[in-house]
């Protein structure tokens, strides 16, 4: 399968048209940003991690049940993907106290809680992507109620299964951002990626962050941080 047309250029990946109108092709690129893009800089090799990282994760989903868009690998860096059309959701959940929720509720990282919680945003950049609930979601014509109650039934499997995978190679899930894409016939499937970019992870025994805070946070060792979950993710397989 061959890149046709360029559709679109997120600012971690690009996604092409291919002969098939029902796949796309996604190309991970090495670029970073944060705070909405304000904060730019290039990780090196990250391209070609998230893109294996993500769909030996998304390979583990769908073997327990959970819809995907991924195809087939290609080659480092880019994927065969079912065309989607994203629900402008930024579906984000979390086990342990951190980032956004730590600032916004004013509390410590690192409290691990009982239930997991489940939040969107509105996936606007022009908007901050800020936070909206369920009504929220139904008043803009986002999804459906329906689709809302699948995704977050998907959502809280996705975690479930990634909390006990990740926990098999040492590494704490803190939390994570998943989108949803509708295929043609509007069946819901997780698309995007899951990968350092879009989950903290931190190491069990020591707690060392592991993800994308390194670069959001200039804390520095931001390559080793992703080489090392992909070295356990190939090792723990
Ligand atoms: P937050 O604490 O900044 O809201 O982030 C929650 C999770 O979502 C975290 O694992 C990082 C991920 N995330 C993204 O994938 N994209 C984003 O634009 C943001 C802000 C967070």
């Amino acid at each position: 399968m061959n890149k046709q047309a360029q559709l679109y250029e997120g600012k971690a990946k690009k996604v092409f048209a291919t002969e098939n109108p029902e796949m796309y092709i996604v190309s991970y690129k090495d670029d970073a940003t944060a705070f909405n893009g304000e904060k730019k800089g290039t990780i090196v090799g990250k391209g070609a991690i998230n893109n294996r990282m993500s769909n030996m994760l998304m390979k583990m989903l769908e073997k327990n049940g959970v819809p995907t868009h991924l195809i087939e690998e290609l080659n480092d860096r880019e994927t065969l993907v079912k065309k989607v059309s994203i629900v402008p959701l930024e579906v984000i959940v979390r086990n342990i106290s951190a980032g956004s929720f730590s600032k916004r509720y004013g509390v410590k990282e690192g409290i691990v809680f009982a239930e997991p919680t489940f939040e969107f945003s509105y996936k606007n950049d022009d908007l901050g992507d800020p936070l909206l609930n369920d009504s929220h979601a139904l008043a803009l014509g986002l999804a459906t109620s329906e689709e809302i109650a699948t995704i977050r039934n998907m959502a809280l499997t996705v975690n479930k299964l990634l909390k006990e995978y990740f926990l098999k190679l040492n590494i704490t899930l803190v939390d994570f951002k998943l989108e949803f894409g509708r295929l043609t016939d509007g069946t819901i499937v997780l698309a995007d990626e899951i990968s350092p970019d879009t989950c903290r992870f931190w190491d069990k025994d020591t707690g060392e962050k592991l993800d994308k805070d390194r670069f959001r946070r200039d804390l520095g060792n931001v390559e080793d941080a992703y080489q090392e979950v992909m070295r356990r993710l190939t090792e723990g397989n």
